[in-house]
């Protein structure tokens, strides 16, 4: 089933350098700013599925605040153990003020 592109957040909700968490469609997302562009990412760490939401992002990387593991959020590549599986991230467009997500299967 692919249900395309879902607005998520407006521009203005989000600070540079933040991360913030939304449900959207019943599915658990983090919106991340940086330098004026934003990164969605799945609200899981790969490691022990807890949220990420709350970790500290450095450009654009994030590490979990969990167990250290850090993960690149434009591409979701795990960067540090303990994870050693990606982040999944979603595919992500400005349309005027709203910030949108592709969530496709
Ligand atoms: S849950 Fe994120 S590093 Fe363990």
């Amino acid at each position: 089933m692919t249900m395309g592109w879902v607005t998520v957040a407006k521009k203005n909700e989000l600070s540079e350098g933040q991360t913030k968490a939304f449900v959207v469609e019943g599915k658990d997302i983090a919106i991340a700013q940086v330098k004026g562009n934003y990164y969605a990412f799945f609200n899981e760490c790969s490691h022990a599925q807890f949220p990420i939401d709350q970790g500290t992002l450095s450009d654009t990387v994030i590490e979990c605040p969990h167990h250290g593991a850090t993960f690149d959020i434009t591409t979701g590549e795990a960067l540090t153990l303990p994870a050693v599986t990606p982040l999944k991230i979603f595919k992500v467009k400005v349309d005027g003020e709203e910030i949108k997500i592709c969530f496709e299967d």
